[in-house]
C-alpha cells in the first residue's frame, strides 16, 4: 500500500509568542502544503527523497543522528517509535510549495504530512491531535527547537474559511469564521525574505524570560496573570515581556469575539496593536517587518503585523479589496527605496488542514493562491 497526505503551512492571525505560556492563538492554514507519500519497504531503513535529494537513516535513529531537512522526518519516526509504535522500513517522497524560512511553518507542514501519511500507511488510527503532538515532539526533542503547540495543531486541524482558536493550556480548539471575501476584505501575506540568524537563540531567551516572569508572580504560566500583577514585576525586562503576553492574550479574545459576530473589518486595530507590542515590549520584530507594516498602514490598510517567530519572515496585512494595489505598491516602493529586494505579496484565504491526497493523482494538488 501507499499513503499520501498533504499538510499546510500556517499564518498566525493573532496570538504571537503566547503559545508557550498556555495562551490563546488564532492561526489558519495556508493554501501552500507539503505532501508526503509513504510506502513500506523491506529492511530497517527510511529513505527520504525531496527536490532530487535523498537521505537515508535507520528507523532506530536517535536525536542528533540526522541533521538538515531530513531531521524533521527522522524526528517523526523517532517520536512514533518512542510512543511504542513499531516502524518498518519506509520510503518517503516529499514535495512542497510552502516557502521555507518565511515564518510560515514549513517545518510543521513537513512533520505533519509525514506523521499523517505514516499513520495511514501503518493503519495506526491516531487522532489528528495525537499526530500533532508527535510532530511537535519531533521538532522540540529531535530537531531541538523549543517551539510551542501552535504550528502543528494549525497544520493538522484547520478548516477552510476559518481560523483555528487554540487554547494552549488544554489544547482544545474551535473553528472561528474568517470569511474575508464576503466582507470585501483581503489578507495579504508579505514575505520580507529577511532571515536573521537570531531567531533560535532569541526565541529560547524570550521563553526563559516569560518563565521567569511567571515564577516571579508565583504562577505556572502568564496565562492568568493580570495587567496589574504584571505591572508589579520588579525586573524591568521580565515586566515588558510579560506585558506583551498578557495584552496579546486579551487581543486574541477581542478578535475572536469580533469574528464570531461576522465583522472581520473590525479586527484591524488589534493586529496593529499586536505588532507594536511585539516590536516594543517583546522585541522580536526587525526593520524589514516594521517597514512593511508601516508602509501598508500608511497606504490605508486596516491593520498589519508581523506573524510567526519574528526576526524576519512574513507580515500580514488586512486591507479592503480596493486597497490591495495601493498597499502592494507602497510596500514595494519602500523596499526599493532602501535597496532591498521586492517582497513576495500574496492574498490568501484560510485553507484546508492536513488531508489525504489520492495516490492516483499524478501530482498533489494545492489551490493556487491569487498571486498579485
Ligand atoms: C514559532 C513557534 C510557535 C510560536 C511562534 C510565535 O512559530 O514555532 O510555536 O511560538 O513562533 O508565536
Amino acid at each position: 500500500m501507499t499513503a499520501r497526505w498533504a499538510a499546510p503551512g500556517r499564518v498566525n492571525l493573532i496570538g504571537e509568542h503566547v503559545d508557550y505560556q498556555d495562551g490563546l492563538v488564532l492561526p489558519f492554514a495556508l493554501p501552500f502544503a507539503t505532501t508526503a507519500t509513504v510506502t513500506r519497504r523491506p529492511g530497517s531503513e527510511v529513505v527520504v527523497t525531496s527536490r532530487g535529494e535523498a537521505a537515508r537513516f535507520d528507523v532506530d535513529s536517535e536525536p542528533g543522528d540526522v541533521e538538515g531537512w531530513a531531521a524533521y522526518v527522522a524526528g517523526v519516526v523517532w517520536a512514533m517509535r518512542d510512543a511504542g509504535v513499531s516502524i518498518p522500513g519506509l520510503q518517503v517522497e516529499v514535495t512542497s510549495d510552502v516557502p521555507v524560512g518565511a515564518g510560515l511553518s514549513s517545518s510543521a507542514a513537513l512533520e505533519c504530512a509525514v506523521a499523517a501519511a505514516v499513520d495511514d500507511e501503518l493503519d495506526l488510527g491516531m487522532t489528528p491531535q495525537r499526530l500533532a503532538a508527535l510532530a511537535r515532539r519531533a521538532e522540540n526533542t529531535y530537531v531541538g527547537a523549543p517551539t510551542g503547540a501552535m504550528d502543528q495543531l494549525a497544520s493538522m486541524l484547520s478548516t477552510p474559511g476559518h481560523a483555528l482558536l487554540i487554547d494552549c493550556r488544554d489544547l482544545s480548539t474551535r473553528a472561528i469564521p474568517l470569511d474575508l471575501a464576503s466582507a470585501g476584505l483581503r489578507l495579504l501575506v508579505v514575505d520580507t525574505h529577511a532571515t536573521h540568524a537570531l531567531l533560535g537563540s532569541e526565541y529560547a531567551d524570550r521563553r526563559r524570560t516569560c518563565e521567569g516572569a511567571a515564577a516571579a508572580l508565583g504562577l505556572p504560566s502568564l496565562r492568568d496573570a493580570t495587567a496589574a500583577q504584571v505591572a508589579g514585576i520588579a525586573d524591568a525586562g521580565q515586566r515588558r515581556r510579560a506585558q506583551h503576553v498578557v495584552s496579546e492574550i486579551a487581543r486574541v479574545r477581542e478578535v475572536t469575539s469580533i469574528l464570531d459576530v461576522g465583522r472581520p473589518a473590525g479586527i484591524g486595530a488589534f493586529l496593529t496593536a499586536s505588532h507594536e507590542s511585539l516590536r516594543d515590549d517583546f522585541e522580536v520584530s526587525c526593520e524589514e517587518l516594521d517597514v512593511a507594516v508601516e508602509a501598508a498602514l500608511s497606504a490605508g490598510a486596516l491593520g498589519a503585523r508581523m506573524t510567526g517567530g519574528g526576526f524576519g519572515g512574513s507580515a500580514i496585512v488586512l486591507v479592503r479589496a480596493e486597497g490591495v494595489v495601493a498597499v502592494t505598491d507602497r510596500v514595494q516602493t519602500s523596499y526599493a527605496r532602501r535597496g532591498w529586494d521586492p517582497a513576495d505579496i500574496v492574498a490568501l484565504q484560510p485553507s484546508q488542514g492536513a488531508h489525504r491526497v489520492s495516490c492516483r493523482a499524478p501530482r498533489p494538488q494545492v489551490d493556487d493562491p491569487a498571486l498579485i
